[in-house]
C-alpha cells in the first residue's frame, strides 16, 4: 500500500505570496523563528560572496508603533508580528577577509586560491565608487528579501515588501550607523485578511527580445 505525502513545491509558493497587508495583531512569532527565517535566506547568492546584507528586526509593539509612523501610518507595520528591516552594507569590502578564510576553513578553498579572491577583492572593491557599491548592495539585499518573503510563505506566515517609508527618519531613531543604509521594510505575520489580489504583464511585453 502507499501513502502518498502531498508537499508543496517551490512553484505553489511561489504563486501563492501576495503583498499581505491585514495581519492577526495577537499573533507571534518567536524570535527564534525570525532568525531561522532570515540565516536560509542568507544562502542568496551576492556579489563575490560578500553578503552585503544586513538587518533589524523589530518586534516591540511599541517600537512598532512608532515605525509605524515612519513608514506614513501603514497599518501592517505595527500588526504583523514582527518587520525584519533590510539594509545594504556600502563597505562589503570589510567583510573580504572573514569570507573567504571561512571558505578555506570549511576546506571549501586552498590556500592560495584563498588569498588570490583576497587580493581581487581588496583590489576591486574599495576602489569602486560608492554609487556602484550601493548598487551592488541593492542589488544582493533585494535578493535576500525575496528568499525572506518565499521562506516565510512556506512557513505558512505572509508578507509585504515596502519601501515606503522615510528612511533618513529611519537612520535617525534606530542610530544606523553610515556604513549601512535601509533598503525595504519587510512585515511578517499571520494574515488576516487575503492580499488583493494583482496580475502580471503578458510575457510578450516582458520578454523583449529572443535572440
Ligand atoms: C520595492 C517595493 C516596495 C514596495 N513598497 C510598498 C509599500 O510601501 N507599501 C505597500 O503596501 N506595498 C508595497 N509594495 C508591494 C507592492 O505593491 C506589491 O508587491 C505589488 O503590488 C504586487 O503585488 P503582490 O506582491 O501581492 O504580488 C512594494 C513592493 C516592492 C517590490
Amino acid at each position: 500500500m502507499s501513502t502518498s505525502v502531498v508537499t508543496k513545491g517551490l512553484s505553489d509558493v511561489i504563486k501563492e505570496r501576495r503583498s499581505v497587508r491585514k495581519y492577526e495583531p495577537n499573533f507571534t512569532i518567536s524570535k527564534e523563528e525570525v532568525q531561522d527565517i532570515i540565516k536560509e535566506a542568507t544562502l542568496a547568492p551576492s556579489s563575490s560572496n560578500l553578503q552585503p546584507w544586513r538587518f533589524m528586526v523589530i518586534q516591540d509593539q511599541e517600537v512598532k508603533k512608532e515605525l509605524k509612523t515612519i513608514a506614513y501610518n501603514q497599518e501592517q507595520v505595527e500588526t504583523a508580528s514582527a518587520v525584519i528591516a533590510v539594509l545594504g552594507d556600502k563597505e562589503m569590502h570589510e567583510s573580504v577577509d572573514k569570507v573567504y578564510r571561512s571558505a578555506f576553513e570549511a576546506g571549501y578553498l586552498d590556500e592560495t586560491s584563498m588569498d588570490r579572491l583576497i587580493q581581487s577583492a581588496n583590489n576591486l572593491y574599495p576602489n569602486a565608487p560608492e554609487e556602484v557599491r550601493k548598487n551592488i548592495a541593492t542589488f544582493d539585499a533585494g535578493l535576500v528579501s525575496m528568499q525572506i518573503m518565499l521562506i516565510a510563505k512556506d512557513r505558512g506566515y505572509d508578507t509585504v515588501p515596502m519601501a515606503g517609508f522615510n528612511k533618513e527618519q529611519f537612520v535617525q531613531r534606530f542610530n544606523v550607523p553610515d556604513r549601512y543604509f535601509p533598503l525595504v521594510l519587510i512585515p511578517i505575520g499571520k494574515a488576516a485578511a487575503p492580499a488583493h489580489k494583482t496580475t502580471r504583464l503578458p510575457l510578450e511585453d516582458v520578454v523583449i527580445e529572443y535572440i
